[in-house]
């Protein structure tokens, strides 16, 4: 899914809130992919709390928004590993290593989520990057 990537205030020098969708766009128990520009993130939300996290599982980069939410996190869709919406941390194998996760502001029947300058600039099309280098 695209997103307008309006703005909305953020603290200074702090990370940039941007609008990524309308909250009904990402119902109970469901996660969508959406962009900052090229930034691609997961929006989820469980037990009525939006999250959003970077969309690339670390074990092997498939997309977490092709995935399930369980009782406590976002599952991975192609090996099953879990990861806990709050901190990104691993809770189930194989991966090892964090996801990013991302503050969310939800205001007005908008989501919105914090991103910095280098998460914008780092969090593109990963499996594009990778096949032209
Ligand atoms: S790519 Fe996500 S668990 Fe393997």
């Amino acid at each position: 899914m695209t997103s307008d990537s309006g703005t909305a205030p953020s603290p200074e020098g702090g990370p940039t809130y941007h609008r990524v969708a309308r909250s009904g766009q990402v119902p109970e128990g469901y996660v969508r992919r959406f962009y900052v520009g090229e930034h691609e993130c997961a929006v989820a939300r469980l037990n009525g709390t939006a999250y959003a996290t970077s969309n690339y599982c670390t074990h092997l980069d498939c997309l977490l928004s092709s995935g399930k939410l369980v009782d406590d996190g976002i599952c991975c869709s192609c090996h099953g590993s879990v990861f806990d919406l709050e901190t990104g941390d691993p809770i189930y194998p194989p991966a090892t290593e964090p996801i990013a996760v991302y503050p969310v502001r939800e205001e007005d029947g908008e989501i919105f989520v914090a991103l910095t300058q280098s998460d914008l600039e780092h969090g593109g099309p990963r499996r594009r990057k990778l096949r032209r280098d």
